[in-house]
């Protein structure tokens, strides 16, 4: 039988791009609603942050005696179906999270062995994404777990983000891409300069295994959190959005910063991150101490580059992105909207410590080479 790889699942365009949202662990009913207000309020919501994403905890601590899923009656008085509502209400979409295992990480009622009633659940709620995380899995190949919730979610007939949280034990890249919209490549993200740039590098090995329909997930965003600086911050967002990741906010949208709300609104970052041609930028060029003077760089449509000067020694540097290791032949010239000239064989910027630099370059003769 052949698989139906979904790729009729929603987006904010009509193939399907990297999810963009907010993801919230343990939070109950009326902060939840606050936060898909402020994503509206803020203008977010406008800028493709549509998704209001529920993760752990949402459930009761057991099922009922029909063997279905609750609401926490503490958490969720009034149901997930009233959330949808609300959140649907405001053009927004609504996601909920379970587990391919016996529980969920904080031991909720798992989904395995209870696919179909689940997914029927889910899309009775109206809920439009789901997280499907990998705790108490019962060491049963994760290649045989994940793939009977696609096809209850297929079944149901209505249109659901499936996010896979394998947590990039079984190289999901291989294989999910079948599977799911997206896959979690790595372990949990923590709110550090050190766990950032390792999920980053993690990331960046399955590059190729990105695309329209299907993303290598490194995690949520840390942004705005408050264990990076501004620099930090800057980079994770824009080599996130260069990496294809989904886009899921991880801070307290009702109280951001100037400097938050900057980094994550910035328009052109996340046309990057949504370009329709979807192919997922690496690590292209590394050098200085410790390859701390990094390149990372993509094809964009309509023939553009995405280049990233990022910047991970700790001083402040010139990184030099050199056109062989852009794809580009030495000779060709490229503009961009912020530079004056146009670029011969290579382009340089002075860039402060652990800061990067996202260029938008349009080359005047075509890209000779993929990168
Ligand atoms: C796992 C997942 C996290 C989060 C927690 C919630 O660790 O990888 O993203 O969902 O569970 O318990």
């Amino acid at each position: 039988m052949e698989i139906r790889v979904s790729l009729d699942r929603p987006s904010i365009a009509f193939t399907i791009l990297p999810s963009m949202g907010f993801f919230s662990s343990t939070m109950a009913w009326p902060e939840l609603l606050r936060w898909a207000d402020a994503l509206v309020t803020t203008g977010l919501a406008d800028l493709g942050y549509v998704y209001v994403n529920i993760d752990d905890c949402w459930s009761h601590l057991t099922r009922n005696s029909e063997g279905q899923l609750e609401t926490d009656p503490k958490t969720f008085p009034s149901g997930i179906k009233a959330l949808s509502d609300y959140v649907h209400a405001k053009g927004l979409k609504l996601g909920i999270y379970s587990d391919a295992g016996a529980f969920t990480c904080q031991v909720r009622p798992g989904s395995l062995f209870h696919e179909n009633d689940d997914a029927e659940l889910f899309a009775s709620w109206g809920v439009d994404y789901l997280k499907y995380d990998n705790c108490f899995n019962l060491g049963i190949d994760p290649k045989k777990r994940y793939p009977p919730m696609r096809d209850a979610l297929n079944a149901t007939g209505r249109r659901i983000f499936y996010s896979l949280c394998e947590w990039g034990v079984d190289d999901p890249a291989l294989w999910a891409g079948k599977v799911g919209n997206s896959w979690r490549t790595t372990d949990d993200i923590n709110d550090t300069w050190a766990s950032m740039t390792t999920i980053a590098d993690l990331n960046d090995k399955w590059a190729v295994y990105a695309g329209p329909g299907g993303w290598n997930d490194p995690d949520m965003l840390e942004v705005g959190n408050g264990g990076m600086t501004y620099q930090e911050y800057r980079a994770h967002f824009g080599i996130w959005a260069l990496m294809k990741a989904p886009l899921l906010i991880g801070c307290d949208v009702r109280n951001m910063t100037a400097e938050t709300f900057e980094i994550l609104s910035n328009k052109e970052v996340i046309l990057v991150n949504q370009d329709p041609l979807g192919v997922q930028g690496r690590k292209v060029y590394v050098s200085g101490p410790e390859g701390c003077s990094q390149v990372w760089a993509g094809p964009l449509s309509r023939h553009r580059l995405v280049v990233a000067l990022w910047n991970r020694c700790s001083e402040t540097i010139t990184v030099t992105a050199p056109w062989e290791a852009v794809g580009l032949d030495s000779s060709t010239s490229v503009s961009h909207k912020d530079v004056a000239e146009d670029v011969v064989s290579s382009f340089s910027a002075q860039v402060d410590s652990h800061d990067s630099h996202l260029y938008i370059f349009t080359p005047h003769t075509s890209v000779v080479s993929k990168i």
